[in-house]
């Protein structure tokens, strides 16, 4: 596959929040599983992240750290951003990203339904006791159906906000530039806004109003705990982890009032992943992507789009119609840890599908894996 024409604009910088990205590609965020058992991370995951940076990446989103030592942790071996020794040892990974030029995003993650590995607490927590659709990952140590999940007090709740915004504070303290607040693909903020597992009575729970809720007062909790000059965004998806299919049932209506009530809440920008990043997201009603709902809806943030842009004609095509501001690779990353360097050459990009591209993740974590399941595993 050659991508010989590169965008203009995949070149060209952007403000995101506080972030002067230096182009507008960003490395998606990805689960390596690869940490030590308390979640600190290691001179490997610094190593790793420098290699994109220095590969092109404006921006690294790390993969989905769990934010307390309660219910948050969704892995064993997830890297966390809950303790100070959490964040004495992202400071290495901080240094190295930097030491490229790249800029270093936290995504911030609570398990929700779909925990299946937590060292610090038993069982798992959700909107409603409803077990999330499907089987626990077996690629990341986990083995039969999902747990029935706690219902969550409004009590809570509240701990839940502290929890995100007190993770987000740590992450700045280790020298990242901003935070991703894991809003998709079935965790816990994800869970509020699935009508199937949120069968809650209250102001949490119904409408699309509610059930966004939770996701707009972590997004104010974070950036009041923050500051203004810290860069924060928030990842949303219609599919899950446990559901790859799902679609919001109230379709462009209700991506109208998530991405309404999120566009007010002092984030910077939303962060889009579907399948296929340009595929419309309700084809019964329009051609509108995710990504072009959230940039319609959502016009002052900064929209990344994310999902099969493989290639730099993808990324442009996205880039110059205005649906997105920046793009978020994955996979094809995975398999070009330079993909921006090698479309700005107009050089050879390896099929995003390549079992090439997992090699280096079986290495790290030490353990057989079943490449066809995680190829398979799209979604996060
Ligand atoms: C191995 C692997 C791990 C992933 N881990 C995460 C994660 O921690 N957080 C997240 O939001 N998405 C995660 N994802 C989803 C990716 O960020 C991305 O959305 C998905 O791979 C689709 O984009 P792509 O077509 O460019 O690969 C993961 C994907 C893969 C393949």
């Amino acid at each position: 596959m050659n991508t010989p024409n590169t965008s203009p604009l995949l070149f060209q910088p952007h403000r995101l929040g506080s972030i002067e990205l230096r182009n507008r590609a960003v490395l998606s965020p990805m689960t390596r599983v690869s940490a030590n058992s308390d979640g600190t991370v290691t001179s490997q995951t610094a190593e790793y992240y420098r290699i994109f940076a220095a590969g092109g990446f404006a921006a690294v989103i790390t993969e989905g750290s769990f934010i307390d030592t309660a219910h948050s942790q969704t892995y064993l071996h997830q890297a966390g951003m809950a303790t100070a020794e959490h964040v004495a040892a992202w400071r290495q990974v901080t240094d190295a990203v930097h030491s490229e030029g790249g800029a270093l995003i936290a995504q911030l993650q609570h398990s929700g339904p779909q925990g299946q590995g937590n060292v610090h607490a038993e069982g798992v927590h959700g909107p409603s006791a409803v077990r999330a659709r499907g089987e626990q990952l077996a690629m990341y140590r986990g083995h039969g159906p999902y747990p029935i999940p706690a219902a969550l007090s409004v009590q809570d709740l509240a701990k839940v906000r502290d929890a995100f915004a007190a993770s987000a504070l740590r992450a700045r303290e280790a020298g990242f530039d901003g935070v991703e607040i894991h809003g998709a693909n079935g965790y816990l903020l994800d869970a509020f806004l699935t009508d199937y597992l949120n069968r809650r009575t209250d102001g949490y729970g119904g409408s699309p109003e509610n059930r966004v809720r939770l996701a707009v007062e972590v997004a104010a909790a974070v950036r009041q705990e923050v500051g203004p000059d810290f860069t924060v965004g928030m990842r949303i998806s219609q599919g899950k982890v446990s559901d790859l299919f799902h679609k919001w049932s109230g379709g462009v209506v209700e991506a109208a009032t998530i991405f309404t009530a999120l566009a007010d809440t002092g984030l910077d920008y939303l962060h889009t992943t579907e399948y296929i990043a340009s595929a419309p997201a309700f084809p019964e009603e329009d051609s509108r992507s995710l990504a072009r709902l959230a940039r319609e809806y959502a016009p002052n943030l900064s929209i990344i789009a994310n999902g099969s842009i493989d290639t730099g004609h993808q990324a442009q095509d996205l880039l110059h119609n205005g649906t997105a501001d920046a793009v978020a690779i994955g996979k094809a990353a995975l398999a070009n840890r330079d993909w921006p360097l090698r479309v700005a050459r107009g050089q050879h990009i390896e099929p995003a599908f390549s079992p090439r591209a997992f090699g280096d993740l079986a290495t790290v974590q030490g353990w057989e894996l079943d490449a066809t399941s995680l190829i398979n595993s799209a979604v996060n």
